[in-house]
């Protein structure tokens, strides 16, 4: 059979011209999709009397024939074809004979396209939001755990203040919650059917846009023909919110990283979840966050390639928009791995609680909490700060830690320092101390992983 849209032309398509426009190669995956949107749309047909019921039924039959191939594998489709609109199509005519010609009524492969994609991307969202739920679970599972583990926060990477290890995973908890509101926004947007508008301007036919939205279970229909079949930006909304999911797991990713190394030795990701060196014996490397955290790039260069690619386009459909689909195919298979692999990554990482500790008695997170104290004696805070600095500098002339002065060394900077500071200087107390909405106090962040439990349930 010679081209759908042979007609209008006299000579063959040069050969490396029909490859160099196909599709065929990556919207193969929109299969599933386009035959969805065909079925509602011919039943549509049938419904406002455009076609006949014996076509409406010989059709959806071989559309469902045709769907039965494809899912066993039986089909070989054709680059001559273009993409999988006119491979389907070509593929149903063969199955039916001409009454499949009657398939494309009142439709354009450019409304078809969108519709395609509308529900691709329905489908990925409501996956992605149940897939960053898991990773939430894993993430309050291991807070619950380490409700007492407390480690150092950093800020400039230098350690800063005493917190909870359920605290900080409790962080990550927030970003995913955003991030999940924002797929669940976007869905407003995402379902939307395009289908009706035709080429560009509309159809001759009197069609019935509302039914097919309600066949397919969108929940409104574009209110502009010319927008419905240029508009990518859900797809661009996808790929920004993908890129900021990427941009977490790749913070998430670079602690864990750096909390694997012996320098740092927090945690410890369980063997199923590493790799070992084809040289080195001794080596556990943690390839999955590294590989994830450079995965981001690619995530975040197929966000600015669709912008680029959208950028001065004209209304309405150009071939141009042929392009939106590889990165976003991308997107969503890198984006799928790395949330498959998070959340029992996580749940099974080991938390090395001793070691965090013994961070933190080595340190000087719990000096501001001094400053503080002299503040509650009456000093200037400024003043405080003044004195603490000096007593840090004091320790580390004569390696010692806070903790390990006198009472009499601690009245050489201020006579303000009585007995209780030992008590007030210990991290648990350092930590319960932040006892402020959102803060690292024990008893907020066991209020927070309650509440966020509650919030997944709602989700
Ligand atoms: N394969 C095309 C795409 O993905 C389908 C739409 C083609 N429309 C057209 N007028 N050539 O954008």
């Amino acid at each position: 059979m010679s081209k759908l849209w042979g007609g209008r032309f006299t000579k063959k398509t040069d050969q490396l011209v029909e490859e160099y426009t196909a599709s065929i190669g990556f919207d193969k995956e929109l299969a599933e999709e386009d035959i969805q949107g065909s079925l509602a749309h011919v039943a549509m047909l049938g419904k406002c009397g455009i076609l006949s019921p014996e076509d409406v039924e010989k059709i959806t039959e071989g559309l469902h024939q045709v769907q039965m191939k494809i899912r066993r594998g039986e089909v070989d489709y054709a680059v001559s074809d273009e993409d999988i609109h006119m491979n389907i199509e070509k593929l149903l005519i063969e199955e039916i004979g001409p009454a499949g010609g009657r398939l494309h009524t009142g439709r354009s492969r450019n409304d078809q396209v969108a519709t395609d994609m509308h529900l691709y991307l329905r489908r990925r969202v409501v996956e992605f939001v149940q897939l960053l739920t898991n990773l939430q679970e894993a993430l309050l599972g291991q807070a619950r755990d380490n409700l007492d583990t407390i480690l150092p926060g950093y800020t400039h990477l230098q350690r800063a203040q005493p917190i909870l290890f359920a605290h900080h995973l409790m962080a990550y908890v927030a970003m995913f919650q955003r991030d999940v509101e924002r797929l669940q926004d976007s869905f407003k947007r995402i379902n939307v059917l395009p289908l009706g508008a035709g080429a560009l301007a509309g159809t001759t036919f009197p069609i019935d846009r509302h039914f097919v939205a309600e066949k397919l279970g969108f929940d409104r229909v574009y209110e502009n023909s010319l927008d419905a079949v240029s508009d990518r930006d859900f797809i661009v909304e996808f790929l920004a919110a993908a890129s900021m999911i990427m941009m977490h797991l790749s913070r998430f990713s670079e602690e864990l990283v750096l909390w694997s190394s012996t320098e740092f030795n927090f945690v410890e990701l369980d063997d199923a979840f590493c790799t070992g060196s084809s040289i080195m014996p001794q080596k556990k490397n943690p390839d999955v966050p590294e590989l994830i955290r450079g995965k981001t790039g690619r995530v975040y260069g197929n966000l600015i390639g669709l912008l680029t690619t959208l950028k001065a386009l004209p209304l309405a459909y150009n071939k141009d928009m042929q392009e939106d689909k590889e990165g976003m195919f991308d997107t969503v298979k890198t984006l799928q791995g790395a949330l498959q692999l998070f959340a029992p990554m996580v749940a099974t990482m080991q938390v090395n609680r001793d070691r965090m500790r013994d961070a933190v008695n080595k340190d000087f997170s719990n000096a501001t909490d001094i400053a503080d104290y002299l503040v509650n004696k009456g000093l200037p805070f400024r003043q405080a700060h003044e004195v603490i600095g000096k007593t840090v500098l004091y320790c580390i002339q004569n390696n010692k830690y806070l903790l390990d002065l006198e009472l009499e060394e601690f009245n050489k900077f201020s006579k303000l320092f009585e007995e209780d500071i030992y008590d007030v200087l210990k991290p648990e107390s350092v930590v319960d101390a932040r006892d402020v909405y959102g803060g690292t106090a024990r008893r907020q962040v066991e209020q927070a992983v309650e509440r966020a439990e509650a919030e997944l349930v709602q989700t």
